[in-house]
This record gives structure tokens, C-alpha cells and sequence, in this order.
């Protein structure tokens, strides 16, 4: 075990009963080179691993009442184990996270000592869930997820591949490598002090009372931007457009049309070190908003006049002053790099992320990132991954 140096940040690792439970020696082997490791069991988790193994790494606890130990026990020796444990971590990792221990915190229980531990502690919480495919998927789980994320706790993957049922499909824990990256960047939180703006999904441009012009933007580049960059000590304000992905736990402005967006960014943009525009904004508004519900019995054919928007990307680039950032995003069909070099030096742009058609609305993102000296291409990665990757330039 290594020696103890008291500057050295803790991260309390959480495991559950799931079977990517394994993998978490190779997080604490990892991440016990920079911190002091605390590893909770929960009884579950302690089936699927060799707990010798884990003793030989940390400190590893598994109960929250300890046999033998009395009331003054609990007060003299131990300092209360779950509130001494809660104080002293700079982060709570729980990795793989099961659908039960999601369920449980996200409904305020607190039976055991991983759930006292978390409800105790006033640290960041990062969760890896790890599960069945149909698990994941299940309406109560994306309603726990939803709820822990808009209240500001972290999560990471889980991943497409194989599952262990056998099938491919989404619900395997994220790569430990990234799981590892993010806790270090919760902990070190380099855009400390900085603030960011964010623009995601899309907007709407309404044609009469019950129809509207969008696109399929599903808004989560900018969630994950958002999330990553409040992960990453930032302070964060995202635009967003109509999305029905859970928000995460920042500052959000909601608006439906394009004037709203810029109204919202022009609005909020002074003082912002960074501005990252991720949202698919409509060019075009409809010139005539009908008041009424447009009848079909009336018209043959139907024509509706369009006016453009305001240039959110092109109006930020024209007043941003010498020390704010502004990134934009080009999604093109053809032309990628010609159009996103175009938009870099027109919008007076700091950067571009260069993307195609097949990242909307899915969880991955391959992208060029584009600045005035150099091209860079990036390989295919989680939209979580690829934010740190963009975020972690403005430093
Ligand atoms: C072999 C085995 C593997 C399991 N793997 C998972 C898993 O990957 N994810 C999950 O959510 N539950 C999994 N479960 C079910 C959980 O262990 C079960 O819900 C348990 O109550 C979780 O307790 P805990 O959250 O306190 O660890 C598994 C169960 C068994 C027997």
C-alpha cells in the first residue's frame, strides 16, 4: 500500500453488485497513484469480487453498523465511519453503478453504508452504471438518472458493446481509462473561475398555433458540453431549445425560436470567457405566422414565405472582445471542412467542431476540430468524451 501524504486528495469508490464489478480494480490500481482510495462494498458487490484483492490496494469497508462496536465505539474510535468517510472525500465514485443503487439515491435511501455515505456527503458524486440493456432502458431508470442529473450529480456512460447477457447493446461500463480521466477532472476542475456559455438542441419556428418548422438537433453535444464544463469547475449557462433529454444541473435558459436563442445569448454572453454554439438554430423563420390553424379544405397547395433568422455565431463573433473564446459547430452534408473553414474565418470564430449528419441524435460524434493554424482530426468517441476533449483547450 502506498504511503500517506496528507495533501493527497480521496476519492471514496463505491461497488456495486454488477458484474463489471472486476473492473474496478484496475480504476483503484489507477487512480492510487495520484489519490487515497477509501473502497465501500455494498453486499451485493462484495459477491462479485475477490475482496483480498482489493484489501491488498486501500482501506476497503463494508457494513455501516460493524460487529461488536457499541455507541461509544462509534463516537470514540471510528468518528462515526459514514460521516468521517463523507467529510474526508473530495469525490464519491461509483463505479459500476447498479439500477438498484441508482434507484436508491435518487429516492433518498440511505440503508447501507455506500447510500449513508452519499446522502452524507457534500462531495461530487460520479456514477458509471453498468447493467442489462433493458435495465438501462427501463422508464423508472431514466427517471432516477434524470432526477440525480438535474441535481447536479455526475454520470459517465454507460457504453455501447457487448454485455455480458450476451447481447450488443447499450449498458456496459464505460472504459475505466475514461471513468478515471473524468473523476481526475472533477477533482482538479481546470475552468475553475472560468464561465461559459452554451447554446444546444434546436429551436422552432412556428408556421400556426399547432405547427412548426425544426430540425432533428437533439441537443446532446450541448448537454454534454454543459455537463462536462460545470464538471470541470466552470460556471455554466445553457440555451437550449425544445429537448426531451433530462437537463443537467447548471444554469438553463429555455426558448423555443431562434429570436428567443439570440435574444437569451446576446443577453448572457458579457463576461463569458468561452462561448461554445452547438445548438442547430433555423435559418429561417416563417414571414407570416398564421394566427389561426391553417385549413387544408381552403388550399390546393400551400406556400409559406420564410425570412431569415438572426445569425446568433456571426452577431457573438462581431462584439466578442479580445479575451472571450467563441466556438461554433458546422454540420454539413457536403463540403465539410471547405464550409467549416468558411464559417471559422466569417464568424470570427476561435475554433469549429466539423461534424456530419450521422451525429444527430446519436451518442457518439466524430469531428475535425478547426482552428486558423491547424486541422485536427479526432476519432470517434461518447459525446461526454469528445466535450472534455473541445473544453479541455480553454483551460
Ligand atoms: C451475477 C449477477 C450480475 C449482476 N449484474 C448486474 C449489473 O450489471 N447491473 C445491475 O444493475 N444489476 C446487476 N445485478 C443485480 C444486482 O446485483 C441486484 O439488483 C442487487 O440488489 C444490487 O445491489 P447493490 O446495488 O446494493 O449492489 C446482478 C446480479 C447478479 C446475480
Amino acid at each position: 500500500m502506498e504511503q500517506k501524504n496528507e495533501k493527497r486528495k480521496t476519492i471514496v469508490i463505491g461497488i456495486t453488485g454488477s458484474i463489471a464489478a472486476f473492473k474496478a480494480e484496475e480504476l483503484v490500481k489507477e487512480l492510487s497513484a495520484d489519490y487515497d482510495i477509501e473502497v465501500i462494498l455494498t453486499q451485493s458487490g462484495k459477491k462479485l469480487i475477490e475482496v483480498e484483492k482489493f484489501q491488498k490496494l486501500c482501506p476497503v469497508r463494508d457494513c455501516l453498523f460493524q460487529p461488536g462496536m457499541t455507541y461509544r465505539d462509534y463516537l470514540e474510535r471510528e468518528k462515526i465511519g459514514h460521516i468521517s468517510l463523507a467529510d474526508k472525500a473530495g469525490l464519491i465514485l461509483v463505479a459500476p453503478a447498479t439500477a438498484n443503487l441508482i434507484g436508491k439515491i435518487a429516492n433518498g435511501i440511505a440503508d447501507d453504508l455506500l447510500t449513508t455515505t452519499i446522502m452524507a456527503s457534500k462531495a461530487k458524486i460520479l456514477i458509471a452504471p453498468a447493467m442489462n440493456n433493458n435495465m438501462y432502458t427501463n422508464p423508472i431508470m431514466r427517471e432516477n438518472t434524470g432526477k440525480l442529473k438535474k441535481l447536479g450529480y455526475f454520470f459517465i456512460g454507460p457504453a455501447t458493446g457487448r454485455l455480458a447477457c450476451n447481447r450488443h447493446a447499450v449498458g456496459r461500463l464505460s472504459d475505466t481509462g475514461d471513468i478515471a480521466k473524468k473523476a481526475r477532472v472533477l477533482l482538479e476542475e481546470p475552468l475553475k473561475n472560468k464561465s461559459v456559455l452554451i447554446t444546444a438542441g434546436s429551436t422552432i419556428e412556428p408556421i400556426d398555433p399547432v405547427r412548426h418548422i425544426t430540425n432533428k438537433s437533439s441537443g446532446k453535444m450541448g448537454y454534454a458540453l454543459a455537463e462536462t464544463a460545470k464538471a470541470m469547475g466552470a460556471d455554466v449557462t445553457l440555451v437550449i431549445g425544445p429537448a426531451s433529454i433530462a437537463k443537467p444541473g447548471v444554469k438553463v435558459i429555455e426558448v423555443n425560436t431562434a429570436q428567443e436563442m439570440y435574444d437569451a445569448c446576446m443577453q448572457n454572453f458579457a463576461g463569458k470567457n468561452l462561448v461554445i454554439c452547438s445548438a442547430a438554430v433555423s435559418d429561417y423563420k416563417v414571414l407570416d405566422e398564421s394566427r389561426e390553424k391553417i385549413k387544408k379544405e381552403n388550399n390546393a397547395t400551400l406556400k409559406l414565405e420564410l425570412t431569415k433568422n438572426p445569425d446568433i455565431l456571426k452577431e457573438i463573433g462581431r462584439r466578442k472582445t479580445s479575451s472571450q473564446k467563441l466556438v461554433g459547430f458546422a454540420l454539413e452534408t457536403e463540403n465539410l471542412m471547405e464550409n467549416a473553414v468558411k464559417k471559422l474565418k466569417n464568424k470570427n470564430c476561435d475554433m469549429i467542431i466539423a461534424n456530419s449528419q450521422e451525429a444527430i441524435n446519436s451518442e457518439n460524434n466524430k469531428v475535425f476540430i478547426i482552428t486558423k493554424n491547424a486541422v485536427e482530426e479526432l476519432e470517434e468517441m461518447p459525446k461526454s468524451l469528445l466535450a472534455a476533449e473541445i473544453l479541455d483547450r480553454f483551460r
